[in-house]
């Protein structure tokens, strides 16, 4: 692998091998096109316009279309993350998994800067086997950064450390978005995938009318038929509300908060004969769709944090455990596993059912735990600020509010109109 170290703006792949006036001009070359596409804008979309386009692509030029602004958005995006990486400080960028994760991101910005343009629908489906292989390649890049964080948190300050972080999440949330969305389109195009899945209509990755309640249950379903003694879920509410939104990332998110309310009532209540239930309370307004989920496990003691949103933090300053051994070896583990991170709770509820079932009510740091797109490992502590990037993604919230002794109550918002842009940070 090359050398981050030695790369210098001018030089952007600089390594021993690589310093002989020939590959010097190619290098300079190459940090030149970098400078090219970074320099550009993203184009960001909604997710009203990702659904109208999505619905217009039922017509094959229109296919192609998307197939060309996807092929010529990605380096962009990419090129942005790039510059970001260029600008991290010397010892920083050294860092295992900071390197791995630079070099993954040059690659793919190369690929994709040398592919050619899509006019059929045989290009196309290339295209989408081309994407379909990066997002597998890719599939280690939240581990491995978290490794690369975690491991340089003593020489960045917490404010830059969790911007930059946060700037590589969303970019590679919405990279992953425009590549799905078109691999999902484009075999609904072909007549691989119908409209429908398990009688829920959607437009490629984007359900139109994705029932909230559904979701809870699915996610609360699949948590307490691993674990005997995790609590039941009482959802109220406006119980019927539906909208437009991505499924994985609703489910990415309510797995999460389930999870953490469900574990901290068991552990809370570990001699009680019955657990109290968490509450699940769904409210539709005029703008936005909201959850709370309430559970009586205590709350968050202040032992590794000094305010709930400190756990979305990646800077050890504002939460201690990010440099604890174990997260860190776990970390290591899944940023080398052939695997990588399963994308979505399905994914992950199919690698799941092959382990043998366990109930482990108090989910220490040493239980094997399963975080949502993560897959079975010690806790590692990505799944809620992942969370919080998955809700604040096209405009939502994610906030916490803990009574310690008592318990938290988590407050999700996500739009419900879809007229937001994705984050600035694409
Ligand atoms: C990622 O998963 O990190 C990506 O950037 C994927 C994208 C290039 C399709």
């Amino acid at each position: 692998m090359f050398n981050i170290a030695r790369r210098s703006p001018q030089c952007p792949r600089l390594c021993r091998s690589e310093s002989t006036a020939l590959s010097q001009h190619r290098l300079f070359y190459q940090n030149k096109q970098l400078e090219l596409y970074a320099a550009k804008e993203a184009n960001r979309l909604t997710l009203r316009q990702l659904t109208f386009f999505g619905r217009s692509m039922m017509d094959e030029d229109r296919l192609i279309k998307g197939a060309n602004y996807v092929r010529t958005e990605l380096p962009v995006r990419i090129a942005h993350r790039l510059r970001d990486m260029q600008k991290l400080p010397f010892i920083v960028a050294t860092q295992e998994g900071v390197a791995k994760v630079y070099e993954l991101y040059w690659t793919a910005f190369d690929k994709f800067r040398r592919y050619p343009p899509i006019n059929t629908l045989e290009d196309n489906a290339a295209f989408c086997r081309f994407l379909t292989d990066i997002l597998h390649e890719h599939s280690t890049v939240i581990p491995t950064l978290a490794l690369g964080l975690s491991l340089s948190s003593p020489h960045l300050s917490p404010d830059d450390l969790d911007s930059f972080m946060r700037r590589m999440l969303v970019s590679r949330i919405s990279r992953r978005v425009l590549a799905e969305h078109h691999i999902a389109l484009s075999e609904m195009h072909s007549g691989k995938q119908t409209p429908t899945t398990h009688g829920e209509p959607h437009v490629g990755i984007i359900f139109t009318g994705l029932n909230v309640k559904r979701c809870i249950e699915k996610c609360g379903n699949i948590l307490r038929q691993r674990r005997n003694y995790w609590p039941e879920i009482q959802i109220d509410g406006h119980s019927e509300t539906s909208f437009a939104y991505i499924k994985e990332h609703l489910e990415y998110i309510l797995f999460e908060l389930l999870k953490n309310a469900m574990r901290a009532t068991s552990s809370h209540h570990r001699t009680a004969s019955t657990l109290p239930p968490l509450r699940a309370t769904i409210v539709a307004g005029a703008n936005d769709v909201g959850v709370r989920i309430s559970d009586q496990g205590g709350g968050l003691f202040p032992t590794m944090v000094q305010t709930p949103s400190d756990l979305f933090s990646f800077s050890h300053i504002r939460n201690a455990a990010r440099l604890q051994n174990s997260r860190i070896g776990a970390l290591r583990t899944l940023s080398s596993s052939p695997h990588g991170m399963r994308a979505t709770v399905d994914e992950q509820v199919g690698r799941w059912q092959t382990l043998p079932s366990g109930n482990h009510p108090d989910g220490d740091a040493t239980d094997p735990e399963v975080e949502a797109g993560v897959g079975p490992h010690p806790r590692i502590g990505i799944g809620l600020p992942m969370s919080n990037i998955f809700a604040t993604y096209f405009g939502g919230s994610l906030e916490l509010v803990t009574m310690d002794g008592w318990g938290t109550d988590v407050y999700l918002r996500l739009p419900k109109l879809g007229t937001n842009l994705e984050g600035i940070e694409v």
